[in-house]
């Protein structure tokens, strides 16, 4: 942890232009400095730096933020690694938050677990290259296998010998403490000593985003159906199953240069991948895709296409894993591979070009892929064919954003020939039901529910739209608003930010999710101060969990515009569209709350009827018309202002 203090001034030291300029080459252009995108690849330069507001902008594909933001976008590091990053550049002593005892024993105990994996990946290498065993056992197989030499070196395969103890001893003797030997996993106690967990194995090291090794996987060289394919490293302190994705260190790059991020299943799959060329590819190792797993993805792109093998369990598995990806907010394509075929195999038959030939010719977007599968078996049986529409529409309930779930309504009412308002209609009834949970488990006083504190807990029912408003206020706040555009009510504000603030406090709304709310009332606060720069104001805000939620909303690669752009419906960047999204982003929050607010009502006279409270009732039903009739001009506003 780092202390508050020390982040100021880490903020206060970091120069943008001075960040930037060591990674991207800028030109002068008035007070703002111009260069090529290191985010998405272009020609002319759309990329800005403002020195003056502290902050970088591509107006090409969206992205932008603070020093701080474009360390953690360009490094692919997290808020603090980016801190520390930037102190050390500018040569800022980093105070460390005093440490327990515990805390300096956990941390000690992880980075010796580090220690003993990167040497085990040594090892292991050692023994493929370099011992007549690895060579002619292990090398061989893979050679057969039709592994490059390449491959092999850039991903760090290795061999673990026959000798039950061989890593052991040599480990114990180079002084490494059986202790982590043991935590790691690579090493198994057993009464007559330590044998090795990977014996006889070609070993595949799996690495976290930022490179370090924190398991192995191991694949027996046999066919024998009795031995495991695969033994992997156990959970540990440094390795969490649910959250890695092999192959992501060597895809980040690529997967943010793409814009997309390709999901396979296994070790092999990514490496053959990778042999032809094609490296924004990461495995899921053989499990069902985890919540973690597609935030992980999405801190990198919010595109993603999954590439299964085209048997009834990869299909299974492609299904299960798009309602997930769908409901973290990322966008989806499948491909099939021909049956008995798996990406490994389907790449190494395959050249570069008819590889990726055969990804662009056979993707297609979720509708389309559940449309082509579910309707195949319902053939022309229409109440076979609504149990599809209801499936789909099922899926696009889980879209969190409401603008791309318009989108892929529009799409799927096309392609089944049903009324978009029907499905509007069966969507809202879905959320009304409220998300599906597993049946409560009754918690013994006192013990903690057994949920994951990672599990995305809803905090509040419109905890996307109050999201939407606070990015609105961080990047865009203080843009001033342009007062020529005919829009009376957002000429009235001066700046975005003022205009956000101003709208909320005439209808009296305060947010719902306290964090947000936190940050509304610290920025309408600010609103005078004229060096007020909300980024930089609410990233070193006094608040660890104010500064993490907004380094997260600043480097949330998420753009509307994309989606539009492809859509066909062109709109430049986000920031120029700004006057006509700003006064439907506040129109959409506030209709969710009238919606909220409404089924409140509804619920209340339910209860109300079975008590028969008839003067409550009346005083109900009155109330509930006051909001319809609201309900009404606010959805004939949306109907004005919104982007079609
Ligand atoms: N897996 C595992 N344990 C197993 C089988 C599979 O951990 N016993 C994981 C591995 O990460 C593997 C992935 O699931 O890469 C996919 O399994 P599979 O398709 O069976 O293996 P491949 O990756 O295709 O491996 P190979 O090509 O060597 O058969
Ligand atoms: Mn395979």
């Amino acid at each position: 942890m780092i202390d508050q203090a020390t982040v100021q001034k880490i903020f206060d030291a970091a120069n943008i232009l001075e960040v930037v300029s060591g990674f991207v080459s800028l030109k002068r252009r008035g007070t703002n400095y111009v260069g090529l995108c290191p985010f998405h690849n272009e020609k002319t330069g759309s990329f800005n730096v403002s020195p003056e507001r502290g902050i970088y902008k591509c107006f090409g594909c969206g992205k932008g933020g603070n020093a701080v933001n474009f360390i953690m976008e360009h490094e692919q590091m997290s808020y603090v690694e980016a801190l520390r990053y930037l102190a050390a550049k500018y040569g800022i002593p980093v105070e460390e938050r005093e440490l327990s005892e515990e805390q300096k024993r956990e941390r000690g105990e992880r980075e010796s677990m580090l220690v003993v994996s990167s040497y085990a990946k040594e090892y292991f290498m050692d023994q493929l290259h370099r011992t007549d065993e690895g060579r002619s056992v292990a090398l061989s197989y893979l050679r057969q296998r039709g592994i490059p030499l390449e491959m092999i070196d850039k991903f760090g395969i290795g061999y673990s010998p026959v000798a039950r103890d061989a890593f052991s001893r040599t480990a114990l003797e180079k002084g490494y403490k059986q202790e982590y030997l043991i935590k790691t996993g690579l090493c198994v106690e057993k009464e007559y000593g330590l044998v090795d967990r990977f014996r006889e194995r070609v070993i595949f090291p799996v690495l976290d985003i930022a490179g370090k090794v924190i398991a192995f996987g191991g694949r027996t060289m046999s066919s024998d159906k009795k031995l495991a394919k695969y033994v992997n490293s156990p959970e540990s302190e440094i390795y969490h199953k649910s959250q890695t994705l092999y192959g992501i260190y060597h895809a980040k790059k690529s997967i943010v240069q793409q814009d997309r991020c390709i999901l396979v299943e296994g070790y092999t799959d990514v490496i053959s991948f990778h042999a032809r060329g094609i490296e924004n590819v990461v495995a899921s190792s053989g499990t069902a895709l985890t919540v973690e797993q597609a935030r992980l993805i999405r801190r990198l792109t919010p595109n993603v296409t999954i590439i299964y093998d085209g048997d009834p369990a990869g299909i299974n598995a492609s299904l299960r894993g798009i309602d997930l990806l769908l409901e973290q907010g990322l966008n989806v394509r499948i491909v099939l591979l021909p049956e008995g075929e798996d990406p490994d195999s389907f790449a190494r038959g395959h050249t570069s070009l008819e590889l990726s030939e055969f990804i662009a010719r056979e993707e297609t977007d979720f509708i389309s892929f559940k449309t082509r599968l579910l309707l195949g078996d319902a053939g022309g049986d229409p109440i076979k064919r609504a149990g599809v529409i209801t499936d789909i529409v099922r899926s696009i309930a889980k879209i969190p954003d409401n603008i791309i779930r318009s989108v892929y309504i529009r799409e799927t009412a096309m392609q089944m020939e049903v009324e978009e308002q029907v499905l509007c209609a069966e969507i809202t009834k879905i959320h009304r039901q409220g998300p599906e949970r597993p049946p409560a488990i009754p918690v013994a006083q006192g013990t903690r529910p057994a949920v994951p504190e990672t599990l995305p807990v809803p905090v509040s029912p419109c905890d996307v739209e109050e999201r939407a408003l606070i990015r609105y206020l961080l990047l865009y706040g203080t843009l001033e608003l342009d007062g020529e555009t005919g829009e009376e009510e957002v000429s009235r504000a001066a700046t975005v930010g003022e205009f956000i603030i101003r709208e909320l406090e005439d209808d009296e709304l305060t947010l719902l999710n306290p964090l947000y709310n936190t940050i509304r009332e610290e920025y309408q606060k600010q609103l005078a101060s004229p060096s007020f720069l909300p980024a930089r104001h609410f990233i070193a805000y006094p608040d660890e969990r104010v500064n993490a939620e907004v380094a997260d909303i600043l480097s949330d690669p998420y753009e509307l515009s994309k989606l539009w752009s492809r859509q066909g419906n062109l709109v430049e960047s986000e920031q120029m569209k700004l006057v006509d999204f700003l006064p439907k982003v506040l129109n959409n929050y506030k209709m969710r709350r009238l919606e909220i607010l409404i089924l409140d009502i509804n619920n209340r006279i339910l209860e109300l009827q079975n008590d028969g409270n008839a003067e409550e009732i009346v005083e109900c039903i009155k109330r509930k018309k006051a909001l319809y009739d609201l309900r009404g001009r606010l959805s004939q506003e949306l109907g004005r202002t919104g982007v079609r």
